[in-house]
């Protein structure tokens, strides 16, 4: 017997319904992908990377964990990364956080949930690093959406600091990181005014990021 049968029902339908306005779509879409980004988000079900920017199958290379992290030793990741970058030759990686993000919330807290604390601890380390941006707002829903802003700037040198986005910028290979975040509340994305194109701009786009943060001022 066939399980989750409302799945497989809504899979025809939504096949049709493309098929019905590009018949070869599908058929098209098999010989080849020719993505212009890498979206790097996070796991959260509100937050599904395709229908947020309007983009087809073929048109986003996706990775996705819990509270978008990017780690130098995470070869999941590493090999997403360097997929998009070498071979799909992507022009642009945006890593995208959202507001009101569990895993934060949990890093946040210093919740106990298992082996998960192990992988939010390093947004754990974050928040020990800008502890004097966080200290200054008193709020605690607005620190913790602050601490969603800093994770994701985090990534953002991050995945600049990769050997693979390194060598490509080595190469002159045209290649831009981005950073935003996604509101749950009203399903618009904020750009973090982070965007790194090549590793001599890093140092001074990252201090600009973080202090344009500060100047939004929070209660
Ligand atoms: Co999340």
């Amino acid at each position: 017997m066939r399980t989750l049968k409302k799945l497989i029902e809504n899979n025809r339908n939504w096949a049709a319904k493309i098929k019905s306005v590009e018949p070869n779509f599908f058929q098209n879409l098999s010989q080849q992908q020719s993505p212009e980004y890498l979206w790097i988000g996070c796991s959260d079900s509100r937050v599904p990377a395709n229908e947020i920017v309007g983009l087809m199958p073929g048109e986003l290379f996706v990775h996705r964990n819990v509270a978008n992290i990017v780690v130098h030793t995470d070869l999941n990741c590493l090999s997403v990364i360097q997929y998009a970058v070498e071979v799909l030759k992507v022009k642009h990686i945006v890593v995208c956080g959202h507001y009101g993000c569990g895993g934060v919330q949990a890093a946040f807290k210093n919740l106990k949930l298992g082996l998960i604390d192990n992988w939010l601890r390093h947004t754990q380390d974050i928040m020990q690093k800008h502890n004097n941006i966080l200290a200054k707002i008193s709020d605690e829903d607005s620190r913790l959406n602050r601490l969603c802003e800093l994770n994701v700037i985090e990534q953002v040198v991050n995945v600049s600091e990769t050997t693979i986005v390194q060598q490509a910028w080595d190469k002159g290979q045209n290649l831009s990181v981005h950073g935003w975040v996604y509101g749950l509340h009203d399903g618009f994305l904020n750009d973090l005014n982070i965007c790194i194109t090549n590793n001599d701009e890093l140092p001074d786009i990252y201090r600009s990021a973080l202090s344009t943060l500060e100047n939004i001022k929070r209660k």
